[in-house]
């Protein structure tokens, strides 16, 4: 019988998660799930409709937000309420908001039951701060990525630059401090390594050595498990 596989993958902004996942799900034929994209969607809408602050209006809007990902050839689209927001929800302003909302435990709730919805469909690759920790506790493979501060904010600046977003590397750092700080910092799901996750330092490496590592550790850690993999 074939076992529906799930692969979990947390760490740091910038840790390379969002391109390894994209990259396992696109070679395995699994899903993608950013579970990053659904707490930014919830920050831009919080920042359109102004109640940031407003932390009851937040969770209200979180119940009621009609929430879609999809992933095709290669990149996810994220919609709220049927209208496009994949770009929208990369900008600094999410960004600088992004954390505080989502250290909200009732908007995590919401979240996580939609995450485990779509986990229960199948084969996923699913990346965040605690899909390893909370979301998918019995994941069949939890890797947990980092890198060092300078290299993960080179590489958002990048994502800047590419989008011809003004910014400095200075302020793209302190961002990504702040944000880790909130992250692994907060009550609810912060994001650590699960003592069962595979830890990989990626710094110094490109994103096809990453994929190659980690597909050569997921075959490992499956077939130890006795679960054989078809798509690779
Ligand atoms: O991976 P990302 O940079 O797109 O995530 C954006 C923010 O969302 C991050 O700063 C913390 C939050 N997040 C979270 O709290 N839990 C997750 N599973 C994924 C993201």
């Amino acid at each position: 019988m074939l076992k529906k596989i799930i692969i979990a993958i947390d760490g740091p902004a910038g840790s390379g998660k969002s391109t390894a996942a994209k990259n396992l799900a696109t070679k395995l034929g699994f899903i993608y799930l950013d579970t990053g994209a659904m707490y930014r969607a919830i920050t831009l809408m919080a920042i359109k409709k102004g109640i940031v602050d407003d932390t009851q209006a937040v969770i209200e809007m979180a119940k009621n937000l009609n929430l879609n990902l999809k992933f095709e050839n290669g990149l996810t689209k994220v919609f709220v309420n049927g209208q496009e927001v994949t770009d929208e929800i990369r900008s600094a302003e999410v960004n600088s908001k992004v954390s505080e909302i989502s250290a909200i435990p009732e908007v995590r709730e919401q979240m996580v039951k939609i995450q485990r919805e779509i986990g229960s469909k199948g084969n996923i690759v699913a990346e965040g701060r605690d899909v390893t920790t909370v979301v998918f506790p019995d994941a069949d493979v939890k890797i947990f990525l980092t890198a060092s501060l300078d290299v993960r904010a080179q590489r958002r600046l990048r994502e800047f630059q590419q989008k011809n977003i003004p910014i400095t590397f200075e302020e793209v750092k302190a961002n990504l401090e702040k944000r880790d700080k909130i992250d692994s910092g907060r009550k609810v799901s912060p994001l650590k390594k699960a003592d069962d996750a595979i830890e990989f330092d990626n710094t110094g490496f490109t994103p096809e050595e990453d994929l190659e590592f980690l597909l050569k550790k997921i075959n490992e850690t499956l077939r130890s498990k006795g679960i054989e993999i078809l798509n690779n």
